[in-house]
């Protein structure tokens, strides 16, 4: 290990999502999914790690980790519990917490789709249905009109590929109905909802003159598909796979075009440059193998053989961070921010090292070029991890569900530290043990 140094302005911050660690809405569509008792641990999303009534406390814990910024979602259920009624008060809650982070100069990134959707929304057909552009839309504005003269920094949509995948291939999302032409259309109606919400939010703050640079991007989930040459096809079916997973999305979103299987090529909402910044949720790689499984994109994922990996088997491959961001870089030229990258890691034995190797890689894009400008770890607490429950732990900080006591985890230190120091130091090399051993191996 050797210690370096990420650029002056570089940001460190962490991501969380409204539904994961709020608590208290009832209008959501994963707040039914848990009362059907769908979890696989069989928990609840109802209170998870209450920050809707511990936001302060949160916050607190983001200046004791030196935080320079904080990525969160607002939970579209309370802002519109009714399709065209808008909820007053819980655009204040959010304006309080927005207003919170700023007096700590932690700057807001701010998404406004992170997985879940109004009940109202999901009855009426949810993406699959073409007036969801027109919805989303309508609560774009409203939010924007709302709060911003306080966000600068907006992710309209988070990992439409992963909420597409989810909802309407393994149907593992609510409402459990995959449907293998619904994860197209609904592609195309996110990817307009993206694009009219790009214009919205410019639109909206050049009219009120709202200060700073809007900034507007997705958060797309990128991975890194290998092939395994036992197989024949593979090949193949990872180009599928990426076709369908990636390429759609950030074409789409991107630039407005429709690629097949969505269209021909075509602009269905105008040709145009939709992002400021390319948003890069980064996880894990997976060995993709053929499978004759249309619904699974004819591809079946599997993990190298022999790869360290974390608590929910997914490979840690911090190379892979570097391979996504070079090539999506060639591609899409923007500035990038890593608005996810994070480890299940229930004893934080393995997260240190963890955020250490990925940030090195993060130095080595820039040195090469690549413009990667912040870091979202996540994430900042434990939290409700979907279809999964509370099980499962990505937080620098621990949460204990029964008393909802924060501890913060050596990672958590460790990740204040580099913060801090705006990177790793010989000093931090010699504190961290996770560190310590590596770096006397190579002394
Ligand atoms: C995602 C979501 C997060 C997850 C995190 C860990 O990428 O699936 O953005 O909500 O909780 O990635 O799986």
């Amino acid at each position: 290990m050797k210690p370096f140094q990420l650029p002056e302005d570089f940001l460190f911050g962490t991501a969380t999502a409204s539904v994961q660690i709020e608590g208290g809405d009832r209008n959501n569509n994963w707040y039914r999914f848990c009362e059907e008792g769908k979890t696989q641990d069989g928990s609840h999303c109802m209170v998870a790690a209450d920050h809707w009534n511990r936001y302060e406390e949160d916050i607190h814990l983001m200046t004791e980790l030196n935080q320079d910024t904080y990525r969160m979602s607002l939970e579209w259920s309370r802002i519109e519990p009714e399709r065209g009624r808008f909820d007053e008060a819980s655009l204040e809650h959010y304006r309080e917490e927005i207003t919170s982070l700023l007096a700590k100069n932690i700057r807001p990134l701010v998404t406004l789709h992170h997985f879940s959707n109004p009940i109202w929304f999901e009855d009426m057909g949810g993406w699959g249905n073409q007036d969801a552009v027109v919805w989303f839309d309508s609560y774009t504005r409203k939010v924007v009109s709302s709060l911003g003269d306080l966000v600068e920094d907006w992710v309209t949509i988070n990992e439409p590929n992963v909420y597409m995948e989810g909802t309407y291939s393994s149907g593992n999302f609510p409402p459990n109905k995959p449907n293998f032409f619904n994860f197209f259309k609904g592609a195309k109606h996110m990817i307009g909802a993206h694009i009219r919400a790009y214009n919205a939010i410019h639109e909206i703050r050049k009219e009120k003159n709202h200060p700073g640079e809007t900034k507007v991007g997705v958060a797309h989930h990128l991975r890194v598909f290998d092939t395994d040459e036992q197989r024949s096809g593979s090949k193949w079916a990872a180009g599928m796979m990426s076709h369908v997973f990636h390429d759609i999305f950030l074409e789409g979103m991107t630039y407005g075009k429709f690629l097949f299987p969505l269209g021909n090529g075509n602009y269905p909402y105008g040709k145009g440059t939709y992002c400021d910044f390319m948003g890069i949720n980064y996880y894990s790689r997976d060995i993709v193998q053929y499978s004759w499984n249309p619904l699974r994109l004819f591809g079946e994922l599997t993990v190298k053989e022999g790869a360290e990996m974390n608590d929910l088997g997914w490979e840690i491959y911090p190379e892979g961070l570097y391979r996504v961001c070079k090539s999506c870089y060639e591609k899409y030229p923007f500035p990038i921010y890593i608005t996810e990258n994070g480890i299940c890691d229930s004893k934080d034995k393995q997260r240190g090292k963890f955020i250490y190797d990925h940030l090195k890689v993060i130095k080595q894009l820039i040195d090469d070029g690549v413009p990667v400008e912040r870091y979202y770890h996540w994430s900042l607490i434990d939290n409700f991890e979907w279809e999964l429950g509370l099980e499962p732990k990505f937080g620098i900080i621990e949460v204990d569900y029964d008393t909802q006591k924060r501890t913060i985890r050596e990672s958590g230190q460790f990740y204040g530290d580099v913060s801090r120091s705006g990177g790793v130091t010989e000093e931090m090399l010699e504190k961290y043990p996770f560190l310590e051993a590596e770096h006397a191996s190579e002394s």
